[in-house]
């Protein structure tokens, strides 16, 4: 084929292109609906417990009551296990002078990694283990410590979420506030092949180490397009400040050729049912715990002032809210800093980016797409540096 010609199969972005099948979760985006591991995302989040529903990803079934106990208590001595690591990294932290992303990156990467990906479950856990808990020691430990706060370790006693509020917050958490955040953790938990969770998956098809694909995929969840999206919303929210702000901000920033953060999905083309949950889950939440109604308020009129100026100045996409925005005013009103809305987006999604490494670790294939040269043909280096002479 001559290589200026456009190729059929070229799709940018892998738009609608299907690279991998999966046990892991189903997103359809159509209808509106996410299903992890053959489970509804709603009714998941709802009763599981984190604990469990990592059980169910990596191993494709619910524990039983016998193997809940000691699954939970291989936790809990992995949580104590990610903690002395960090001690021993803690000083080097220092440095990052409160740059979380940076310190907690840093923290992963210091975890001991095996020399390859082998297909070995019982070892795998293990290893998925101390990489989900480094994620929520790092996390806490990372922040305390950027505030110039004495780092707190982890209760032996608390479970996987409680004890992320602990560590983070200094005191025992309400369960209304572990609930909320249990909710959140497994709304994200897994998402079919979304950007960081491919990383991980490409990185597990050259057979490099569990820490590398983590730490990739953690790097490509930063960006501002993916799991990077929460901050902003809640800052533009605060910026908007009052109700009669919102449409000549919001409008503003559409026609000076700006996204709004928080709206607008690559599958969803209707709303994105995780910010159904979580949008639930927020109302309890402050109504709960008396916390501001009038912040709960201003951001309903900036959802609905936002979709109606989308519909209006974009009408042949169907751009909805997505689950970023609800997890800006869950996060917040759980007293959760806006710069830890995307670790604490790893501390959930982690789950799934292992449980997709294992699953690709049964594809002997290396992922290697192709590419469409669209440069220019020279000839020979030799002839064009004798007619520079
Ligand atoms: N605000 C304004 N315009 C938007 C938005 C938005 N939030 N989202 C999409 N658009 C517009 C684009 O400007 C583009 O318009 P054009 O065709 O006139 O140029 C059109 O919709 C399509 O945009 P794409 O980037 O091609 O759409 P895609 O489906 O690939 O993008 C994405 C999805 C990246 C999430 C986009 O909607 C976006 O940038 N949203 C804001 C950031 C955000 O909230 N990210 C979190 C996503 S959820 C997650 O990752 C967990």
């Amino acid at each position: 084929m001559n290589p200026a010609e456009p190729s059929s199969n070229f799709r940018p972005g892998l738009n609608g292109v299907i690279a991998t099948e999966t046990h892991l979760s189903h997103v359809d985006g159509q209808n509106g609906n996410l299903v992890i591991a053959g489970y509804e995302a709603d009714n998941l989040a709802r009763h599981a417990s984190f604990e469990e529903a990592a059980y169910l990803l990596w191993t494709g079934k619910r524990p039983t009551k016998e193997a809940n106990i000691s699954f939970r208590q291989s936790w809990k001595e992995t949580t104590r296990s990610s903690w002395t690591t960090w001690s021993k990294i803690e000083p080097f932290i220092e440095t990052f002078q409160g740059n979380i992303m940076e310190s907690i990156r840093v923290y992963i990467a210091s975890l001991q990694a095996r020399d390859t990906l082998k297909p070995n479950k019982e070892q795998w856990i293990q290893d998925a283990l101390s990489i989900t808990s480094a994620f929520s020691v790092g996390t806490a430990a990372a922040w305390r410590k950027g505030q110039k706060q004495t780092p707190i370790p982890p209760d032996p006693n608390m479970d996987h979420v409680s004890n992320f509020l602990y560590m983070l917050q200094g005191e025992y958490p309400t369960p209304k506030a572990v609930d909320a955040l249990k909710r959140y953790l497994l709304t994200v938990l897994d998402h079919g092949l979304n950007a960081s969770t491919f990383t991980a998956r490409v990185i597990a098809g050259t057979r490099s180490d569990l820490v590398s694909t983590a730490l990739g995929a953690f790097g490509a969840l930063k960006g501002p397009l993916h799991g990077g999206a929460p901050g902003p919303v809640l800052e533009m929210i605060q910026e908007i400040g009052t109700k009669d702000r919102a449409e000549p901000y919001l409008r503003n920033l559409l026609e000076s050729g700006n996204r709004i953060m928080g709206f607008g999905h690559r599958i969803y083309r209707v709303r994105d049912p995780r910010a159904d949950i979580l949008a639930e889950a927020a109302e309890t939440f402050y109504e709960s715990e008396n916390t501001s109604s009038d912040f709960y308020e201003l951001a309903m009129h900036v959802e609905r002032t936002a979709l109606q100026l989308l519909a209006e100045t974009k009408p042949d996409r169907s751009i909805k809210t997505n689950v970023e925005f609800y997890t800006a005013l869950l996060l917040n009103g759980i007293g959760i800093p806006s710069q830890l809305f995307t670790p604490l987006f790893a501390v959930g999604r982690v789950v799934g980016w292992l449980a997709h490494v294992m699953e690709q670790l049964e594809d002997p294939r290396i992922i290697r797409p192709d590419s469409r040269y669209i440069g220019p043909f020279h000839g020979s280096w030799l002839k064009d540096s004798k007619e520079k002479r």
